[in-house]
């Protein structure tokens, strides 16, 4: 038991008794101390400590805790040193403070609080637009789908009007892909420091088909293979998962990237898959088997984005470094040291890091947003910029064509979807996605 101090009116103490918190008191030690061995991707001693069902299934040597008997739990033995090796492994001992966190938690019954993240169905309520993280347009161009909180707002592609909200359970929505028929939207997003979600919709009746909860953080960069058999992520504890589209089950997982994965998609065939991370590299990948073929780029800067020309197997990167690149997906003669052979084009630098591109479906344009205000459209073919999207506030997350190549919506920090004409950068229309709460305007928020 702990006590906690309650001050009845002005200067009368109380002391309340309790229980020591799983969620609030022993999870964010795990979190910080232990789960960088011992979670999904890497269960050291088979031991996953990233959630209360997880620390009651154990490791090699069984459940982790034995509720009210602290000598006798794993958890407390390992961190104290009575059974080697002392945990943390090969790091400085938890200091005693921490270590009765655990024990007075075990004492007091071992109890879950973890609360329970439930769907609710009531739609999100905004008192000013959130940050829009992703966007795109359904193939017949009808449609367009852009992140909110919680949910997917489904317009009409000019903005005329709201058509469905997709409420779902992840917290941010930071990619969406439609299949080729239309039939299918994906999302991939998450609550952070909590679950990665894959969400698969029927966008036309706005029903949720399946959803699947990945990894311990949000997932990245979602996309789906052209003939809408496979989905893949990328995720923060440097995988890329990889799952059946008709189930949602997980198909296998890759581990070959030394940081985030951010960034995935198929190539034309859907054979093979490219993913792109913050560890600079840009991976092929047997989409089959999980198998890594070779290393498309000369590492640089961190890439955060890749898309795939409509028809050929050809990707532009980009990142940190600013420049987005044009490689070929396949490498013809072995590669040597910095080789960098399959280096299609390289494009002007931005005036900011690259945050999202997106090839045109007639393959003639690429656009180019990030950090800085404007969106630059670019011929691939030459390299030369044809235009210049202007008037965004800077931090642009997602660019994206009409199927038809003729606009391009652009989202991102300041809330505001804006669409393009693709050829000129005239801007047709500007609207913000979500519907902004009139009760909190007049309760007193923000404009
Ligand atoms: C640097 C990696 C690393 C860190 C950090 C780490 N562990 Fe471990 N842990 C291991 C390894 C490796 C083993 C297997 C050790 C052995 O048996 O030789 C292990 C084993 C264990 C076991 C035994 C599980 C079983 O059933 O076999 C427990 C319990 C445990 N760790 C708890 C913790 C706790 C609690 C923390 C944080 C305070 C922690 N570990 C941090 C790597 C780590």
């Amino acid at each position: 038991m702990r006590l906690i101090p309650i001050y009845f009116f002005v200067n009368s103490l109380v002391l309340l008794a309790a229980d020591t918190s799983y969620f609030k008191d022993v999870r964010p030690i795990l979190q910080k101390q232990c789960q960088g061995c011992h979670q999904p991707s890497m269960k050291s001693s088979d031991l996953d400590l990233t959630s209360f069902v997880a620390l009651g299934q154990g490791g090699k040597h069984g459940p982790a805790f034995s509720p009210g008997k602290p000598d006798d739990s794993l958890i407390v033995k390992y961190v104290n040193g009575s059974l080697q090796p002392r945990m943390p492994l090969g790091l400085p001992a938890l200091p005693p403070e921490q270590v009765a966190v655990i024990r007075n938690w075990i004492i007091d019954g071992a109890k879950d609080d973890t609360p329970l993240t439930t769907i609710s169905n009531k739609p999100s309520v905004y008192i000013q637009p959130p940050v829009i993280t992703a966007l795109r347009f359904s193939p017949d161009g009808a449609q367009l789908a852009v992140s909110g909180n919680r949910e997917i707002l489904i317009h009409k592609a000019d903005g005329s009007a709201l058509l469905h909200r997709l409420s779902g359970k992840a917290e941010r929505i930071l990619s969406l892909a439609y299949s080729k028929d239309g039939n299918l939207l994906i999302a991939g997003g998450g609550t952070p420091a909590q679950f990665g979600e894959v969400q698969i919709w029927n966008p036309k009746s706005g029903e949720m088909l399946r959803s699947a909860t990945l990894t311990t953080d949000t997932v990245f960069g979602a996309s789906l293979s052209p003939d809408a058999s496979k989905i893949a992520v990328g995720c923060a504890d440097n995988t890329v998962h990889v799952l059946d589209a008709a189930t949602g089950k997980e198909l296998y997982k890759i581990g070959n990237h030394e940081n985030w994965v951010l960034a995935t998609v198929f190539g034309a065939d859907s054979k093979r898959l490219v993913s792109a991370s913050r560890d600079n590299a840009a991976k092929l990948i047997d989409a089959s088997s999980g198998a890594f073929l070779e290393n498309i780029n000369l590492l640089r800067g961190e890439l955060t984005s890749i898309a795939r020309h409509p028809s050929k197997d050809l990707v532009v990167l980009g990142g940190a470094e600013r420049y987005p690149y044009i490689y070929l997906m396949d490498r013809p003669k072995n590669m040597k040291i910095a080789d960098d052979t399959t280096l299609v084009r390289k494009m002007e630098r931005q005036d900011g890091a690259i945050f999202a591109l997106d090839w045109s479906p007639d393959g003639k344009r690429i656009a180019v947003a990030g950090a800085a205000p404007d969106v630059n459209l670019y011929d691939p073919d030459t390299g030369l910029k044809l235009a210049s999207c202007t008037g965004h506030a800077a931090g642009i997350y997602s660019a994206a064509f009409s199927p038809d190549g003729a606009k391009l919506a652009t989202g991102g920090f300041d809330g505001k979807v804006r669409i393009y004409d693709a050829a000129s950068c005239r801007l047709l229309t500007s609207f913000v996605p979500v519907p902004i709460s009139a009760a909190a305007l007049t309760a007193g928020g923000t404009q």
